[in-house]
């Protein structure tokens, strides 16, 4: 074969294959390989059709841009055509096209580019984020929206109109005065990161398909057949340029165009900036890379555009792109690479995470060979084989992940992921957890994802990751104590459990790897003074499932006592804030167990002494109230409304344990089957007996709703419970969640009928839909800083 020949068949191929990933990028919104891939094939093509003039066609996809209409919408035809950029990957292509723009205006800058001393002349240029969304025009007739079309295939679009007006930052009128009678805004529908998170939380709860990134949501949510769909959806726009203008005009430059959109109401990107030469977009580049990932949306690259309208005329375009701009674009931060195998990890609770091994790839710079899994059901979720090909993500110092598998290109003989059967590290057996979900006084147990090694400490991979935990900075920060020294620790059995810790003499110490005579001193030293733990730290170091910092620290606050957290029964956990019922179990069960009683009696005996000041607080003093108490009882067929109304008729727990069939009937407000659920459940002594022991232990710890209310003096939010949502703009969360609790509010990281306000920023999703499902208050970024100031509180 002829190398002519090899090259057309490899053309011909590539553009099979470009074309196959355009359909399901443009038209079904599922790319199955990540960007990167798709530019290498198109760089290919295009180097190889460079080569080969001869061979192109003008179906060829470098000759036209992507995607074609969704025959469900109506469609429309772009006057002027809506093209596409060129990309710059590395430095040289930025300088290489600031080079072709000033060749391209040799006759306007005189001289080829140059000055009378030979200098380049520089280029202004404007600098904008590339947003990863869609484009769509939008098309204003004497200031009114009369359309909104997609790009399409750049010269036919789909009318979505409908679905443009949705779009909440999209003005249905422009502001002001002095628009062309005819104005056609382009520019970019996109979802925020938090928005697309919030929107796949909302998917996941109800089984829904969930989306891959936000720029598939974003397209999934614009393309829908129901406005009302995407109504429902976080959506924005942000205006990059324009097409048609006709009666009237705008100004000279791209800079002062889009600051005349802006004045007419039309949003556009906060971080555009003017640059006085390439080397500017030098450092516009690097400012925004570094950036990258504290933007409250997802760019790819920037895009770097001659200021000049009268210039970028000049220059014009060729074939799909203009000449007068250039998408510079950031290291991919997906790639594509082979699923090796999967292990599994055995974790600090004795969770066995599958971790993916990976074909060693770059991505971002950073060559990947690992890839968190998660649990089986994400596996599930993937659908994935061993021997399959994956699209894997690392965004910042995130952890990599697998995004999803490549089904076209799955291997014969791939392998399916099974769980074992014994723990990698102990051999102990492996035990999926159950799910328990208890209803109105029932219980359904179903399978769960997690799959756990039941060695406890036993396994020398849960007890090496319950003593780092335990030893750790917001633990009990014994300095030194790495993971190295853990491990030699464990490994030559010096320390079968935390208490251990604190019996280690001078002489096991020293014969460690690496330990002198200083070295031992220290770290004896450190373990020592690490003998006086808050009872938040102490309560934290143990370990507990799902118990973390801010739990800890509640615990410890409200009960004021190792012991009353010991001896708390769970439903009366559940009275404090952002305890729910599972959490409140999980910190009974583990007290409740033999073994952790005899690790706390070990450190106790050890010589460790909680600081603790064995008060009560008075925040949650008379938090529950009887109705609450009632409701929280599950009894069947009593729901809150029920619950109220036994509160009021029978007023006190005794009364209502001991109601007898004539008292319940002459009673309001509750259905026979209630009633009679009342009666039964009452009946039962085990549960009249619980009754009365919750409310005896909720009364001993000053939450009865008969104990005497407490103010926590001068402080305005005291006993209120905040929840943070979405993108705050002028602070980040945890300054607002600092002048919060300043204020004496906690600030919980979920919204239940207990929160007493959301405060919620753009691109809010699952919270606030609960908030208002709740009729709990809600504040917007403005009204907060408001209500801070009228605390005297400003940023
Ligand atoms: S200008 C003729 N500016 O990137 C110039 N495009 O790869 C047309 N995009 O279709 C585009 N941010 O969807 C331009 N600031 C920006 C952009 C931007 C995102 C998207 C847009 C376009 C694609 C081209």
């Amino acid at each position: 074969m002829t190398q002519a020949q090899d090259a057309a068949e490899r053309i011909a191929a590539l553009r099979s294959e470009i074309d196959a990933h355009n359909y399901r990028y443009y038209v079904l919104d599922e790319p199955s390989v990540p960007d990167a891939e798709y530019d290498r094939l198109f760089r290919e093509l295009k180097a190889l059709e460079a080569e080969h003039p001869e061979l192109i066609t003008p179906d060829s996809p470098t000759q036209r841009v992507s995607g074609s209409a969704l025959a469900a919408f109506g469609t429309i035809r772009h006057e002027v055509p809506m093209l596409s950029l060129g990309n710059a990957f590395e430095e040289q292509d930025l300088l290489d096209f600031d080079r072709r723009v000033r060749d391209g205006l040799a006759d306007e800058l005189g001289g080829a580019g140059h000055d009378l001393f030979g200098d380049a002349v520089s280029i202004e240029y404007t600098c904008e984020p590339k947003l990863d969304g869609l484009a769509v025009s939008l098309l204003y007739e004497h200031g009114v929206l009369v359309r909104g079309a997609t790009r399409g295939d750049g010269t036919t679009g789909e009318d979505i109109s409908a679905n443009v007006r949705t779009i909440r930052n999209v003005p249905l009128k422009l502001h002001g005065a002095g628009w062309p009678e005819v104005l056609e805004v382009r520019g970019e529908v996109f979802m925020s990161k938090a928005g697309f998170e919030a929107l796949n939380a909302r998917a996941m709860e109800v089984g829904g398909k969930t989306f891959a990134n936000p720029r598939n949501a974003a397209a999934g949510s614009l393309r829908q057949l129901d406005s009302k769909i995407t109504a429902s959806r976080p959506l924005e726009f942000c205006a990059y340029g324009y097409g048609r203008v006709e009666g009237g005009s705008l100004p000279g430059t791209q800079y002062e165009i889009l600051q005349a959109l802006r004045v007419w109401g039309i949003p556009i990107s906060r971080e555009l900036k003017l640059a006085a030469s390439v080397q500017d977009c030098r450092s516009y580049y690097q400012d925004i890379g570094a950036r990258r990932d504290a933007l409250a949306y997802e760019i790819d690259g920037v895009v770097f555009k001659v200021n000049r309208i009268d210039w970028q005329r000049e220059l014009g375009f060729r074939a799909r792109e203009p000449r007068w701009a250039i998408a510079h674009k950031f290291p991919a931060r997906e790639e594509l690479t082979e699923l090796v195998n999967v292990e599994f990890q055995v974790g600090r609770t004795g969770a066995i995470t599958p971790v993916a091994r990976l074909k060693p790839v770059q991505v971002g710079g950073v060559t990947v060979t690992n890839a968190t899994l998660h649990n089986m059901d994400e596996v599930a979720r993937l659908g994935l084989m061993i021997g399959d090909t994956v699209v894997i993500r690392r965004a910042g110092d995130v952890i990599p992940q697998v995004m999803q598998v490549v089904p076209e290109r799955r291997p014969g003989d791939a392998q399916p992921v099974r769980v074992p059967e014994h723990c990698p590290v102990c051999g102990s057996e492996v035990e999926r957890t159950q799910l328990i979900k208890r209803g109105k006084g029932r219980e359904s147990v179903s399978a769960g994802a997690v799959y756990r090694c039941v060695g406890r400490l036993v396994c020398q991979a849960q007890l090496k990751q319950s003593i780092i935990h335990f030893a750790s900075r917001r633990a009990m920060e014994i300095d030194g104590l790495g993971d190295k020294i853990v491990e030699q620790l464990v490994d030559r059995g010096l320390v079968k459990s935390p208490a251990d810790l604190y019996a280690l003499t001078y002489d096991q110490v020293v014969q460690l790897e690496g330990f002198a005579e200083v070295s031992t001193n220290n770290l004896l030293n450190a373990i020592a003074a690490s003998r006086a733990p808050t009872l938040a730290r102490f309560i934290f170091a143990l370990g507990i499932p799902d118990v973390g910092e801010e739990t800890a620290k509640l615990l410890a606050r409200t009960l004021g006592s190792l012991e009353r957290v010991q001896r708390a029964l769970p439903e009366v956990l559940t009275y404090l804030p952002d305890i729910g019922h599972e959490v409140a179990y999980e910190i009974h069960n583990f007290f409740e167990e033999e073994h952790n009683q005899d690790v706390i009696a070990q450190l106790l005996g050890n010589g460790v002494q909680i600081q603790e000041d064995g008060g009560l607080h008075p925040e949650f003093a008379a938090y529950a109230t009887f109705p609450d108490f009632i409701d929280k009882l599950s009894i069947p067929y009593v729901a809150a409304t029920g619950a109220k109304n036994l509160a009021t008729h029978f007023k006190t727990v005794e009364a209502l344990i001991s109601a007898d069939w004539l008292d319940l009937s002459a009673m309001k407000g509750l259905n026979e089957r209630a009633k009679k659920a009342v009666r039964d459940y009452f009946s039962d002594t085990l549960h009249a007996e619980r009754a009365r022991a919750i409310e005896a232990q909720l009364r001993e710890f000053g939450m009865h709703w008969e104990s005497e209310k407490q103010q926590v003096e001068g402080l305005p939010l005291a006993g209120q419970t905040w929840v943070l949502t979405g993108t705050l703009e002028a602070m980040s969360r945890d300054v607002a969640k600092g002048k919060l609790e300043f204020l004496g509010a906690k600030v919980a990281g979920s919204v239940s009928a207990k929160t007493s306000c959301v405060v919620a920023g753009p691109g809010a999703g699952s919270k606030l839909a609960k908030a208002s499902e709740l009729g709990v208050a809600v504040l917007d970024e403005q009204a907060f800083l408001e209500q801070l100031a009228g605390y005297g509180i400003s940023l």
